[in-house]
């Protein structure tokens, strides 16, 4: 089981529809997967469910429970102000630690609207994730410009959709 994380709260997100992209392709390989989307996590979630609340909201939980029950993942990570949504790391700062990544395995894939393909986001995240123990695969997507290569559902660029195909597999076999 692959759980794909939407990696923004924002509605109706880039993200949600990449990983939907994500999805549909793994499930093509008959690879079985799950979309987690921040958007779903309760508004309320820092004042609710974090430090001294920890395990105290349901809808939280079940979003964190998506993690502790996958041991491979894929984050659809957008560029927000150079670095990746603070919404991510709120969720990550939720989850039980240090056992919630630890061992486990995971590809990223950066998207933004300018020409930076979230690749310092990537790296900020890979940071935290390696501190986590988790193993981050070496090859990682940066989409840039994803309004002119995406339209939602499709991805126009022939390259992107090489290169998306190309770590789907590596996915597959890491
Ligand atoms: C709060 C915020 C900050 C953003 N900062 C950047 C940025 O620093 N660089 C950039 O290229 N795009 C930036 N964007 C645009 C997103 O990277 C772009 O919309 C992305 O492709 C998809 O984001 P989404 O998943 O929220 O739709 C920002 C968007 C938001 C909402």
């Amino acid at each position: 089981m692959i759980t794909i994380i939407a990696g923004t709260n924002r509605p109706a997100s880039k993200s949600r529809a990449v990983a939907e992209l994500y999805a549909r392709m793994l499930s093509d390989r008959g690879i079985e997967n799950r979309i987690m989307d921040l958007a779903d996590l309760p508004p309320d979630f820092t004042t609710t469910a974090l430090y001294d609340n920890t395990g105290k909201n349901e809808a939280f939980n079940r979003l964190s429970g998506m993690i502790t029950t996958s041991d491979k993942f894929v984050f659809v990570v957008p560029e927000y102000n150079s670095s990746f949504p603070g919404v991510l790391k709120a969720f990550i700062d939720g989850l039980d630690y240090p056992y919630s990544f630890q061992g486990k395995k995971a590809a990223l894939v950066g998207l933004s609207s300018g020409m930076q393909g979230s690749g310092l986001a990537l790296s900020h995240l890979t940071d935290i994730l390696n501190y986590l123990g988790m193993h981050v695969m070496a090859m990682k997507l940066k989409l840039a410009h994803i309004k002119k290569n995406f339209d939602g559902k499709i991805i126009t660029n022939q390259l992107y959709q090489e290169l998306i195909e190309q770590q789907i597999e590596q996915l597959i076999h890491f």
